[in-house]
């Protein structure tokens, strides 16, 4: 392993702070193990050399993040908030939205499973009714996983919390034993590569943001941020789902605390 200098690591720590949010000051040894391959693989004997090529390589800057941001995630994961999206928030919509059109954001959607899923309840929900456009938009800041969300390939690991007949209408099993998700599912997401540290570029509001287990990475004022960020870009009476071990700060914005991860902008 090629072992980080205090200097190399506090200069790539605040870069990817300041640029990308994530803090990976307590992530020394993580550093060192996931940039191993790449290091190795150009013949770098010092993270020195590296951090001068992410300074004029934009793809090996975007190796780096593909390498260091962590993206685990599954179907159906924290289900109170599919249920939610179910019970409360499209019953409202089918009563109050006379345009039928829903925007939902997945930020931080890694391999696309939150997207997916929310989906799929929408597609019960709207089953008898195909007059709705509920479209999700899906983005991340790893091409890598972004890439994986397209081809809509899954571990059996992946679906374990899937119901079965959700399994079985949109999943087929391919020949090395994993899960091809369905084009009638695919087709309702678009993914895009977004920075949540930049400016958002929407032209309109959104009704759900999903931010799920991607703040969990960022320090307070970073989240403060964000969460204001979210709390403009939603229309009013629109709903913000976070981690379920993810909080918003009381004072920093004006989002009504509902339950545990969810909050509404009133
Ligand atoms: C653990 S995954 C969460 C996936 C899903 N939301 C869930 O709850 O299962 C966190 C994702 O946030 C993404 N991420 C981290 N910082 C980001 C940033 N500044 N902009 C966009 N995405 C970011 C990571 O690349 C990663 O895929």
């Amino acid at each position: 392993m090629i072992q980080l200098t205090d200097a190399e690591f506090n200069e790539l720590v605040t870069y990817i702070k300041k640029n990308y949010g994530i803090n990976l000051i307590k992530k020394r040894l993580l550093i060192e193990a996931r940039m191993y391959s790449v290091l190795a693989k150009h013949g770098f004997t010092s993270f020195t050399e590296y951090i001068n090529l992410i300074k004029r390589d934009p793809a090996e800057l975007n190796t780096m993040l593909n390498k260091l941001t962590t993206n685990h995630t599954y179907f159906m994961r924290e289900p109170r908030h599919f249920e939610f999206l179910k019970d409360v928030i499209l019953p409202g919509q089918k009563q109050l939205n006379k345009n039928k059109v829903l925007k939902i954001w997945s930020a931080g959607c890694s391999t696309g499973e939150e997207a997916y899923t929310a989906v799929m309840v929408m597609k019960d929900f709207f089953a008898l009714d195909k007059t709705w456009d509920y479209r999700i938009l899906a983005t991340d800041i790893s091409t890598h996983v972004l890439e994986r969300a397209k081809l809509g390939v899954y571990s059996p690991e992946s679906l374990k919390n899937i119901p079965a007949p959700w399994e079985k209408r949109y999943f087929k099993k391919t020949s090395s034993n994993e899960y091809a998700i369905s084009e009638e599912i695919k087709r309702e997401v678009i993914f895009k590569r977004l920075n949540l540290m930049e400016p958002f570029p929407f032209r309109s509001r959104f009704d759900l943001i999903f931010c799920r287990n991607v703040m969990i990475y960022f320090d307070q004022q970073t989240k403060n941020n964000l969460i204001k960020k979210f709390y403009d870009i939603l229309k009013p009476g629109g709903y913000l789902f976070i981690g379920h071990s993810e909080t918003v700060q009381r004072d920093t914005v004006d989002f009504k605390y509902i339950e545990p991860s969810i909050y509404l902008k009133g």
